[in-house]
């Protein structure tokens, strides 16, 4: 790989890229029709995550057609709770549901006996793409690993799926610290683990997703966020002092500076409600950054996407920042959004 130039990982070295790199978080998805076709032929949405051919190749498509900069690994934060030996299914239209843990007993169920034949197949598909990039041509795209921090698989894990309120883990919190602080545990071990191996295989930067992280007070968030979040970067760093660990405490407002401070992560994604002038100021001239377009105004497109792209480059021309959404692609998407908005963004200078 020597000479090839990744402006992802040139950005989050704090150095200058040749142009602002970019990629979008659930980039491979619903909104490609090449993936809608491999999706019905594969039957479930985990037949395509456990198939290294399959998820080598939609992580391939949406580089393709639109040469980001991070092709991240398809796969998602719950086969951790499933490795860990939680019943998981994805009911079409209605999202996850897992076999809720709502007290001692169901976590002492969690075991690693099957950890690693279960994710045997996910460093399999990291070893393909990473090989496919080049074989495509597209060799100064970095790979991205990710796993969902603690805090929000645990939400997933006790909830039963997705939540509004976060009750039932909320009331674990309260009431059973320990069974949670156990949990939690077990889960950063297990996070550690894995994204030790997907580096392993060939991932060369690593995002942790904590989607729910906003759902905490000041206090909690420090000790159900940024505390496992720590361990799971210091474990990663000892044998991998170099790789690149971007957080997502998505939702967390003033509470980034707590995350970087508390965590050290080496770059945040912010989330759309994170003014970029302030990020700049605050967040900016410590880490890179990487955002935070709504993924509504990518939807809605034209002059408000146009718009949206110029102002947020602009906001973050000061320091090192990679551009991406402020959360996930929404699946009813248009293409030539897409095609709108790396348009855009290749025309304007770093
Ligand atoms: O392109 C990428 O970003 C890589 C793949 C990826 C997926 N999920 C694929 C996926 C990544 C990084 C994730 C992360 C993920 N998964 C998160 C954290 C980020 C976030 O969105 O907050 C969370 C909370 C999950 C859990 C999850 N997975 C939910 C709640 C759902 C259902 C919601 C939905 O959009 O249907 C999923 C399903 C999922 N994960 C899909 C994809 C492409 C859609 C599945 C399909 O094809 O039907």
């Amino acid at each position: 790989m020597v000479g090839v130039k990744k402006n992802m990982l040139e950005a989050l070295g704090k150095h200058k890229p040749d142009h602002v790199p970019f990629w979008f978080m659930r980039q491979a998805g619903r909104y490609l029709p090449e993936y809608r076709e491999l999706r019905k032929q594969a039957g479930g949405f985990l037949d395509m995550v456990y198939n290294p051919d399959l998820a080598a190749e939609v992580t391939l498509q949406p580089i393709r057609r639109f040469g980001m900069d991070g092709a991240i690994l398809f796969s998602d934060i719950l086969v951790i709770p499933q490795a860990l030996g939680q019943k998981l299914e994805f009911l079409e239209g209605e999202g996850p549901k897992l076999e809720p843990i709502r007290d001692g007993a169901g976590a002492a169920k969690l075991n690693f006996k099957n950890f690693d034949a279960v994710l045997a197949p996910v460093y399999e598909t990291v070893k393909k793409v990473r090989s496919g990039l080049v074989a495509e041509g597209a060799a100064s795209t970095t790979m991205i690993g990710f796993a969902g921090a603690p805090w929000t698989v645990a939400c997933y894990m006790i909830e039963g799926g997705s939540s509004r309120d976060f009750h039932e883990i909320k009331l674990m919190a309260y009431r059973n610290p320990e069974v949670l602080d156990a949990m939690m545990d077990l889960l950063v071990e297990a996070t550690a683990a894995y994204l030790i191996r997907q580096i392993q295989a060939g991932a060369e930067v690593v995002q942790i997703f904590d989607s729910w992280a906003g759902a905490l007070d000041s206090q909690l968030f420090r000790k159900w966020v940024c505390r496992p979040t720590r361990k799971i970067i210091d474990l990663i760093r000892d044998p991998y002092p170099r790789v690149p660990i971007i957080g997502f405490p998505r939702g967390a407002g003033v509470n980034y500076i707590t995350y970087l401070q508390d965590t050290g992560v080496d770059a945040v994604s912010l989330d759309p409600q994170i003014d970029p002038k302030w990020a700049a100021r605050i967040l900016q001239t410590s880490v890179p950054v990487q955002g935070n377009l709504d993924p509504a105004c990518l939807l809605a497109g034209g002059d408000a996407l146009v718009m949206g792209v110029e102002k947020i480059v602009k906001d973050f021309s000061g320091g090192p920042f990679v551009f991406n959404l402020g959360h996930g692609i929404h699946k009813d998407t248009p293409v030539e959004h897409v095609e709108l908005m790396v348009k855009t963004l290749r025309s304007l200078g770093v």
